[in-house]
């Protein structure tokens, strides 16, 4: 049987947005297997919106009709989670010449930890340049529409979650 290449795309998803699911779309073209985990991002100073399970389970609807994709969630080291998977490569996104610095670092680090692993960068599509996770939280607490911004089918989760926090008022 031929050997089935895997990668990893991870991220906080918090929650997962438009410009993730791009970046995942076209992983799942270039990939046999791709496996999107939720992990934490220790440089991320603010508790999340989401537990790592509604993140997973968020993410899962999402990916329903991507044969090829499959979600989990994972507490460790990145390295350890690809070594672990068996995989050829860790996808990330790159929106602007501000991420790469950060990017870069992670995936010397990465690849010191895995030689096994290489960092594949997907550059966003220029309709999702702006947009991250932390800019629908912070248009949706204050009332703003994120429509634009992340998938139908979890949107109301999102706006749910922010009317528990009192956003808007
Ligand atoms: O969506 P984000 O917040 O940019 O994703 C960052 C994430 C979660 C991929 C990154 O922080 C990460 O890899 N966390 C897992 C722990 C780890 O391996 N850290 C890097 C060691 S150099």
């Amino acid at each position: 049987m031929k050997k089935q290449t895997i990668a990893v795309c991870p991220g906080s998803f918090d929650p997962v947005t438009v410009g993730h699911l791009d970046i995942i779309r076209r992983a799942c073209g270039m990939f046999d297997r791709v496996i999107v985990v939720v992990m934490q991002n220790k440089y991320n100073k603010a508790p999340p919106m989401f537990t790592a399970y509604e993140r997973k389970e968020m993410i899962l609807r999402c990916i329903v009709d991507i044969e090829n994709a499959e979600v989990d969630s994972y507490d460790g080291l990145l390295a350890d989670y690809a070594h672990m998977k068996g995989a050829a490569a860790i996808v990330k996104g790159l929106r602007a010449v501000s991420d790469f610095e950060y990017e870069f670092q992670m995936a010397l680090t990465n690849k010191k930890l895995n030689r096994q692993a290489e960092t594949v960068f997907l550059t966003t599509s220029a309709e999702n340049m702006y947009l991250s996770s932390s800019i629908v939280r912070m248009v949706g607490s204050m009332g703003g529409d994120i429509s634009d911004f992340v998938p139908e089918c979890i949107k109301p989760d999102i706006e749910r979650r922010l009317t528990e926090k009192g956003a808007g008022k």
